[in-house]
Order: C-alpha cells, then structure tokens, then sequence
C-alpha cells in the first residue's frame, strides 16, 4: 500500500514518524498498545505526513521538526478515523477490522481521545507556538465540520454546502500540513501561502476522490466500505452533478425530505448514478484542483522533493485506493 512513487524521497523518514507515533502508547494500559500497534500494522497511505515531509525537506526545514510534526497530524488523522467508523458503524479500514468492529463503543470513544491527546503533545514537541495554535484550529474545524454534517446536511443538495464540507473535514487537515512544514522553514510569507494553497488544493481534491471511489471504487482495493455515502445522506459531488442533470428524478426528489433512509431507492439512485457521466465531471474538478496546485511549486526551486510534490499531487487523482 506504501509503494507509490512519491513515497522515495522520504521513505525512511516515513519510518521516523511511525516509529514517532507507536512510541505515543508507551507506558500506557496494555489495551491502548494493542489498540495502536493494530492501528499502525494496517498501514495507510501516510499521504499527510509524506506532503509535510516533501514540503519540508525542499524549504530546508529541520528534519526532527518535521518528523513530529508527522506523527502529530497522522495520529490526529488517525483519531478521527477511530471515531468516524464508529460513528458510521464502519467494520472494515484499510482491509483490517476496525476497532468498533472488535471493541466496545466506549473503549473505542476513550482510545481516539487518548490518540487526540498524544497527537496535540506531539504538535507541542515542535516549540512553534503558531504551529500548535494552527493545530489545534485545525482539529476545531474538522469536529465542527461533522457535527455540521451531522445535524444540518443530511439530504441536502448544495454544492456551497460540499465544499465547506470536505474543505472541513479533509482539506483543512492537508492545508495545515503544507502550512506548518512552510512555518518551520527558513522562508517568507509568500512561500507559505503559497505551499498552504498546495494543501488546500491537493486536500480538496483527495476528499473528492475519495467520494468518487465511494461510488465507483474497487471494494478489494479500497479496503473499506463502499457504497455507504448516500446511505448515510451524504450528498457528495458525482450526486450532485446528477441531481443537477435529472432535477426530476423521484430518488432525487426525496433526498432533502429523508429519502436517503430508503435503503432500496438510495441503491437504485447509486447505480443511476454510476451509469452516468457525474463522476467524469466530479473527476475534473478534482483535476482543476491538482492543476492550481501544480501552480504553486514554482515557488520552490527544482529538486527532488519537488517532483515527489509533484507526483504527490498527480497521485491523488490517479489513486484506486
Ligand atoms: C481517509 O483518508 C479519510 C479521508 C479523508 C477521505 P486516507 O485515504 O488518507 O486514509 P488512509 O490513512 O490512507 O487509510
Ligand atoms: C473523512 O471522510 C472523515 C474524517 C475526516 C474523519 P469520509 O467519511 O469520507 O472518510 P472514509 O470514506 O470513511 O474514509
Ligand atoms: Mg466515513
Ligand atoms: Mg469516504
């Protein structure tokens, strides 16, 4: 799962902060070391941590510096991932079972705290005050984006809506990666906001992605379950842009109004969805995003940490998994 292209430049470094990160369940209950090496032992892609690396390592920062800061955002990526599949009763991640699937819901509520906290002293081991507070803005954002999901966007379709959606619970995660491997650099104002942007970019394009495979993905390959969006009443791009072509649809009709509770109509809808071209369309506002961010590696001068991004960012669209 780790062998992508863009991984090369910082493949042992990738190796620091996952040692970094099993290091965080040291000296805790004997559950809570099982429950992260679990959590370490099914991989994942570490696209968070190797974006930071990249950023990084071209803009000169400290290689301790950003081993850590590593570790903090793949370990908050990995919290939120604990709590969301037990929000959506989720059994399967990254081809493992999930903790819920293993474990009680409060166990699993108290080890994605317990990971949270880890994840906030390990933004703090960077002494970078600004860090820490962009850090813990960030955490604030995605919670407060899937409480918003939560409440008020079920069934709605609403391309603001989507956006700030996955800005929140994705993008923002990816925007302060970029951003704080740039902070921690000798460079200007410029060059961070432009490497923020990259994130941003790239991040909104990953969630994007993401949606698309919740639709049209290998159920093998994707290691987790499929289908389960619109089940959930998440309206996300490819039923956005069929809704917009087939306004009368009755399936699109009854969404706002609960209709996605409807298992059956919802598995009709899905696979009308997946005849249609929306995916194609939602595909290339993901290659719109991974354009605007190519943009920005002009700041940085040409090594191989630049083609890494490079790559990173192409990466993102052509990914099955
Ligand atoms: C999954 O993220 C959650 C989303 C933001 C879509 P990843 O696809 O990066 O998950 P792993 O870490 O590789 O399993
Ligand atoms: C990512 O979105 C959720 C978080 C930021 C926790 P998804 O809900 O689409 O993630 P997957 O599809 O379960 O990985
Ligand atoms: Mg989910
Ligand atoms: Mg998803």
């Amino acid at each position: 799962m780790n062998a992508v292209t863009f991984l090369s430049p910082v493949t042992e470094e990738i190796k620091l902060v996952e040692e970094r990160m099993r290091m965080q369940a040291d000296e805790s209950h004997p559950d809570l070391r099982a429950a992260l090496e679990h959590l370490l032992a099914a991989g994942g892609k570490r696209v968070r941590p190797t974006l930071g690396l990249l950023v990084g390592n071209s803009l000169g920062a400290p290689l301790e510096k950003l081993v850590t800061l590593g570790a903090a955002v793949e370990l908050l990526h990995t919290a939120t991932l604990v709590h969301d599949d037990l929000i959506d009763g989720a059994l399967l991640r990254r081809g493992m079972p999930t903790l819920n699937a293993r474990w009680s819901p409060p166990a699993t509520v108290l080890t994605g705290d317990f990971l949270f906290a880890r994840a906030a002293k390990l933004a703090a081991e960077t002494d970078h005050l600004p860090l820490m507070k962009l850090f813990s803005e960030t955490l604030a954002t995605i919670v407060n984006g899937e409480l918003t999901q939560m409440f008020t966007s079920r069934g709605l379709i609403n391309r603001d809506n989507y956006y700030k959606r996955i800005y929140a619970k994705t993008a923002s995660l990816f925007e302060m990666t970029s951003r704080a491997a740039s902070m921690i650099s000798p460079v200007d104002e410029t060059t961070i906001e432009s490497m923020r942007d990259f994130g941003y970019q790239i991040g909104m394009a990953f969630q994007i992605v993401d949606d698309i495979l919740d639709f049209n993905g290998e159920q093998a390959a994707v290691g987790k379950p499929l289908g389960s969006d619109l089940l959930n009443g998440l309206v996300t791009l490819p039923a956005i842009y069929y809704a917009e072509a087939n306004p009368n649809d009755p399936d699109v009709l009854s969404l706002p109004n609960g209709g996605w509770t409807n298992t059956e109509n919802m598995t009709r809808l899905a696979e009308n969805i997946r005849a249609s071209n929306s995916s194609r369309q939602a595909m290339l506002e993901a290659e719109q995003h991974i354009e605007r961010a190519l943009a920005k590696l002009e700041f940085i001068d040409t090594c191989a940490e630049r083609d890494a991004l490079e790559n990173l960012a192409k990466y993102i669209v052509d990914r099955k998994v």
